[in-house]
């Protein structure tokens, strides 16, 4: 590894952050992760090192711990942070809305305290599509109207408007709010992945669990909604193109104040395409049931990801396919 400077991860041992850490190692940087294992196991650190080809260090730490925050930057003399840490279960946060505010929001006060602290000035930061609502034209571009329709969301707009804050108030901070639609997939090497707890939030980690005999069947939320096939369009991004976004970010961070980019294929696949797709190229049945619609769902969300493009020369390059082939490879990587 040449040392171009160190990277610290937040929430670097979590579904994104480790595949964030081998594309920042790759392009000669030093990741260091930081995280509390809320969400992660510890085991994820020893194969991010191996896919790195060398030790990774992890700092365990909670980021809403000023004190802990307070010796990570002291122990680390930091280039960027790209603040990945923060939980994003949109049912759960309409339980516990306070906890992801403490968590999310005030979680990153805390972090960019410490950074000012250390002089540390340029941060990458995972905002989502969710920012946006529900979609009022297609494809959604950065100007799209914002608004937040769940807890979860109202986070991801307090930090941003955060951040705008913490970039006006000091001289040379740069920032970019990277605005992922929906990842998926995993590494092709099957060490890195994502085992969300429990029964899962989004479509692609039910489609495994439904594939696996471990959930019996998947429910497909409205059959009826105005698309070809009456499913649910949505924009899927592979977690590998989604990290290679990071680093071109980090690449030219230093010509943004703070920057917002959607990241996003901009071609946007419904449930049964999804569905069928995992069924052709993995040759396994994905049993499912049409359900009606929920309540605060759209027909369809895509991005717009032109800006990607012009601004960061980024754009994704893995399509569904691989997207598929990739979730099934990490989900039965222990199969005999
Ligand atoms: N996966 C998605 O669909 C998606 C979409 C848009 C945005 N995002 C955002 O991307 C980021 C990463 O998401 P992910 O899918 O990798 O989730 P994840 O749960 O796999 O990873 C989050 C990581 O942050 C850590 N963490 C959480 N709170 C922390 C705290 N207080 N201190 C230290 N570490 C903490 C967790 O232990 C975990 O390792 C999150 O901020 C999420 O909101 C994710």
């Amino acid at each position: 590894m040449n040392a171009r400077g160190i990277i610290l991860l937040t929430g670097g041992a979590g579904f994104i952050g480790s595949h964030v850490a081998v594309e920042v190692a790759a392009a000669g940087w030093i990741p260091v992760l930081l995280d509390n294992f809320c969400t992660s196991e510890r085991s994820v650190v020893g194969r991010i090192s191996e896919l790195v080809g060398g030790p990774v260090r992890c700092i365990e730490a909670d980021i809403r711990d000023a004190q802990a925050m307070h010796a990570a930057f002291g122990s680390t003399p930091v280039h960027a942070v790209i603040h990945l840490a923060g939980l994003k279960a949109v049912g759960e946060s309409v339980e516990q809305p306070e906890l992801y505010h403490d968590n999310n929001v005030r979680g990153t006060e805390v972090l960019l305290t410490a950074m000012d602290e250390f002089g540390v000035r340029r941060m990458v930061f995972s905002s989502s599509c969710t920012v946006y609502g529900t979609p009022q034209r297609l494809p959604i571009d950065e100007s799209h109207p914002l608004s937040a329709i769940n807890p979860y969301g109202q986070t991801k707009l307090d930090i941003e408007r955060m951040l705008d804050r913490w970039v006006d108030a000091g001289s040379e901070r740069h920032v970019c709010s990277l605005r992922y639609f929906n990842p998926v997939g995993a590494h092709a090497s099957a060490l890195i992945g994502e085992s969300p707890r429990g029964i899962p939030n989004n479509l692609m980690p039910y489609v495994v669990k439904v594939a696996r005999g471990e959930l019996s069947e998947l429910g497909v939320f409205g059959g009826d909604w105005p698309t070809p096939d009456g499913t649910g369009i949505r924009d899927y991004i592979h977690v590998v193109d989604l990290a290679r976004g990071h680093v071109a970010a980090l690449e030219r961070l230093d010509s943004m104040r703070h920057e917002r980019i959607n990241l996003g294929t901009g071609v946007g696949a419904s449930v049964l395409e999804v569905v069928h797709a995992f069924e052709r190229v993995n040759g396994v049945k994905v049993p499912y049931a049409m359900r009606p619609r929920r309540a605060g769902d759209a027909a369809s969300a895509f991005a717009d990801a032109g800006l990607a493009e012009r601004r960061l020369g980024w754009r994704a390059r893995l399509g569904l396919d691989e997207m598929m082939r990739d979730s099934w490879a990490f989900a039965t990587r222990d199969d005999g």
